[in-house]
């Protein structure tokens, strides 16, 4: 099942896309349609979409922008299916035409709000392996946004680190931010990480942790902190709001009534997202990765067991709650003279080495001298940084292989690698001004999701190998891969392969993002193919690779994103002239969820 023209999604490689080319490319004998768009009203029909004059009342109704996660839940016929996206953030400057009044402003921002979150949408279509249609007005329909009330759990569920003038016990937040990668658990529910959340906060920035986190006293892009006093930390009473971002959410896509949940037993950081694997004796495993340049890989270990069938799913929706959380150590097994930074293997023919999970909290206690257990799980990089964890290259989607238990972890880059006054090269990261990014593989001892050491060695060193002679492909030969760079979310396919989805390809090898399928076993291990490309300025998000029904889904995040209102760089999907508004037409760029079949 792994070479082109085997298996049941059988492809030929589309050559790399030119940066410019506003277009969603597939390969021959495949077909595309957006199921949904930003804008597209989930309600009712008469929730019209007009930019110009959209109201937040309005735009909580319809789907939010920026698509990100993705994952849909399908019923066992195939026929219905729950779709659950995150809207990771909004990019006014070409949603909306520029604001000419105070009022206008402040009506955009809390559109931007309501444009953020996470939609639940219900899908149907008449049989397996045929394109879906998304229903409006399903009562499974649900927005997720910046208003939402969130419920806090786990060890530091009403920590006084949590609680502010309008949530005095600490347990109840308005909202999750910057919903960016995530998972989906044996149990159904979806985890979404809250990733780059400092952005939308301005605080004294005069702790320790402010600036590890990149919180800061200075006017926020997006002004929220002029229309809700929360956002602007510095407000008597507010001082911990932005501590209330950055975890792990679970959603329930099942009950449209039950609020996320934001997990502190999982640490708070840049959350890109979150796999769930269920081990041998029950307990799960989350991988997960903080997308930071030099930040770190973590693992939280449930303290109960999972439970099989569909009767204990309330005990499963506890698992998240209470456990242990580790940050990763690499070891590389190498001479450190023979790790150059330039790419090149060093002599055992390798990067690779052992690795120890260090514990941060074990079962809601911490294992940091001097820090509380709330103060692990509220500045957990600061807890991490304490044990010497190692610094990684950006760790993006951090997922364990459906079979095998591997656990992928996809670093996307680190242009300050090896820079003035930053770490340099190290095995598990070794090169300097890592700007195509890598992929690690990693075997937990015993292959147990309990172990505290693994073995790890570097799968890909991604690149152009026509331009770039310090790529890798597990030793498949270079000049027979498709390029690629900035590995960013990862999924599997029902043969064990591993798909590859990229974010930021355009500004380093001049080609659209994409996404690529990499065989992990035989002699096509490390062959990497291309199968589709996303328009101009965008990102490849989800994604979800359903081969046993001849589908693959995307998010195309961010169309267009260097444009403005005057100027788009992208008219994805509809492709109608600019401001040709109505009859659900938009000519700007529109994010979305797109489905690809086979013709
Ligand atoms: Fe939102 Fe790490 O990508
Ligand atoms: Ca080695
Ligand atoms: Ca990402
Ligand atoms: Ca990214």
């Amino acid at each position: 099942h792994d070479g082109p023209g085997k298996g049941r999604l059988p492809f030929r490689p589309i050559a790399p896309v030119p940066a410019t080319t506003d277009a969603l490319t597939v390969p021959p004998g495949y077909r595309w349609s957006p199921i949904v768009r930003w804008g597209d009203p989930l309600f009712s029909t008469a929730d019209t979409f007009d930019p110009t004059t959209l109201t937040p009342e309005v735009a909580e109704r319809l789907l939010g922008y920026n698509c990100d996660y993705v994952d849909l839940l399908e019923d066992r016929r195939g026929r219905d299916a729950l779709l659950v996206v995150n809207h990771e953030y909004t990019n006014e400057g070409i949603m909306f035409p520029p604001a000419t009044t105070p009022q206008e402003l402040d009506r955009q921002r809390r559109v931007a709000m309501a444009s953020h979150g996470m939609s639940v949408v219900a899908l149907q279509r008449p049989r397996s392996g045929r394109p879906w249609t998304y229903r409006v007005g399903a009562p499974q329909n649900r927005r997720i946004t910046a208003t939402t009330p969130c419920v806090v759990d786990g060890p530091a569920a009403g920590s006084p680190l949590l609680r502010t003038v309008a949530d005095p016990a600490g347990t109840t937040v308005l909202g999750t931010l910057n919903n960016c990668a995530g998972g989906t658990t044996p149990w159904g529910t979806v985890l979404s990480g809250e990733e780059n959340f400092h952005q939308y906060f301005r605080t004294t920035g005069a702790t320790p942790a402010d600036r590890r986190y990149g919180l800061a006293d200075r006017e926020t892009t997006r002004g929220w902190e002029h229309v809700d006093a929360r956002f602007d930390a510095r407000t008597p009473g507010y001082e911990n709001e932005p501590h209330r971002f950055g975890w792990m959410v679970e959603v329930d896509p099942s009950d449209p009534s039950a609020p996320p949940v934001k997990h502190t037993a999982m640490g708070r950081f840049k959350h890109e997202g979150a796999h769930v694997r269920v081990g041998r004796s029950g307990h799960v495993a989350a991988y997960m990765g903080d997308d930071e340049r030099f930040d770190y890989v973590y693992k939280f270990v449930s303290r109960d067991r999972y439970r099989r069938g569909d009767k204990h799913r309330q005990h499963n929706k506890g698992l998240l709650s209470a456990g242990s959380l580790y940050v990763a150590r690499f070891d590389g097994d190498s001479p450190t003279s023979e790790i150059t930074g330039t790419g090149a293997l060093p002599s055992d023919g390798a990067f690779d080495g052992t690795g120890v999970w260090l514990p941060l909290v074990v079962d809601g206690v911490s294992q940091v001298p001097g820090f509380t257990t709330d103060e692990v799980l509220v500045h957990t990089r600061l807890a991490a940084d304490a044990v010497g964890a190692t610094k990684m290259d950006r760790p993006e989607d951090v997922e364990p292989h459906p079979t095998t238990g591997r656990v992928y972890i996809a670093c996307t880059n680190n242009s300050d690698r090896g820079a003035a006054g930053k770490e340099g090269a190290t095995e598990s990261n070794p090169r300097h001004a890592n700007r195509d990014g890598h992929v690690i593989e990693l075997t937990e001892a015993g292959d147990d999701v309990t172990a505290t050491t693994f073995g790890w060695s570097i799968l890909l060193l991604c690149g152009d190998p026509a331009t770039n002679t310090t790529t890798y492909f597990a030793g498949f030969p270079p000049e027979k891969v498709s390029p690629i760079s900035c590995p960013d979310n990862l999924a599997f396919d029902s043969a064990g392969n591993l798909w590859i989805s990229t974010d930021g390809q355009p500004g380093v090898i001049g080609y659209c993002d994409g996404l690529f399928k990499v065989p992990l076993t035989g002699r096509e291990r490390g062959r990497v193919q291309q199968f589709l490309a996303v328009p101009a300025g965008a990102e490849t998000c989800g994604p979800v690779v359903r081969d046993d029904d001849g589908m693959v889904y995307v998010a195309v995040q961010h169309p267009g994103e260097d444009g403005s209102w005057d100027a788009q760089q992208s008219l994805f999907p509809d492709y109608v002239a600019p401001g040709a508004v109505g009859g659900g037409r938009w000519g700007g760029p529109r994010p979305s969820v797109v489905q690809v079949w086979k013709a």
